[in-house]
């Protein structure tokens, strides 16, 4: 575990390189996008200038902690880049995301960035998406409707697999949106794209934790040391 976190540390210290003064980024959730967020801060406090929109709650109070300057999309619609975590990364840097269940607020920052950089220890590298489950925002409204159209949907692209309603300490998870989680152990998801689609088409589904064409580069770090994946 804590050779893991050493991991996450290097892949956000290397991404960092890309952070450029004046720039506007979007700043991601989870364990390793907190590391990145710690380094940013100590680059701020020796006067790198950088404004964020942070993806969650959880990494606005850490920006603000540590004195990362933020801003919000309404303020700045469009940003450089940003950096965030994943569950998993497949092929052409195809993404789960959703883990730490900021997914919808990291998908409207990301499409928001002109580049977006992922950071992570290589075991989040997979061959075929769908070992980690795959999480699905959804309206509290309907629960049942949509959750029973997400198994048609699924059923049509020859996927199944168990669909549980996210919980913390015996309640529902809600998102910083209002919104619960699904989460869809679908296995190997061969077809992202049209899973994707199918997934947008149910009016229940806030957001799925598909992020396909959005990363343009993937920061890994393994105990051999760090590389570089482009889409
Ligand atoms: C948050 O909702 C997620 O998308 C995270 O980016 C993802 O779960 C990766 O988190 P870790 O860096 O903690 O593994």
């Amino acid at each position: 575990m804590a050779d893991q976190q050493a991991l996450k540390i290097e892949a956000a210290r290397e991404a960092l390189k890309f952070v450029e003064d004046g720039m506007r980024l979007g700043i991601g959730t989870g364990s390793t996008a907190a590391e990145f967020v710690r380094l940013l801060a100590e680059r701020v406090a020796d006067g790198l200038n950088v404004i964020g929109v942070p993806t969650s709650e959880r990494t606005a109070k850490q920006c603000r902690e540590l004195g990362v300057p933020l801003t919000t999309l309404e303020e700045t619609p469009e940003l450089d880049l940003g950096i965030d975590g994943a569950d998993e990364i497949g092929p052409e840097l195809a993404l789960i995301k959703g883990g730490g269940g900021a997914l919808l607020r990291e998908k409207i920052v990301a499409a928001a960035c002109r580049e977006m950089i992922v950071i992570a220890d290589e075991t989040k590298l997979v061959d075929t998406l769908g070992a980690f489950p795959l999480p699905i925002e959804v309206n509290e409204f309907g629960l049942g409707a949509t959750k029973a159209a997400i198994e048609r949907a699924a059923e049509g692209l020859s996927l199944s697999g168990e669909i549980r309603l996210r919980e913390r300490e015996g309640k529902p998870f809600v998102t910083d949106g209002g919104h619960f989680i699904l989460d869809a152990s679908f296995g190997r998801i061969r077809e992202p794209r049209a899973l994707s689609d199918a997934l947008h088409a149910i009016p229940g589904v806030v957001e799925h934790g598909l992020f396909l064409d959005m990363a343009s580069r993937a920061v890994l770090a393994g105990a051999q040391g760090v590389r570089m994946l482009q889409a």
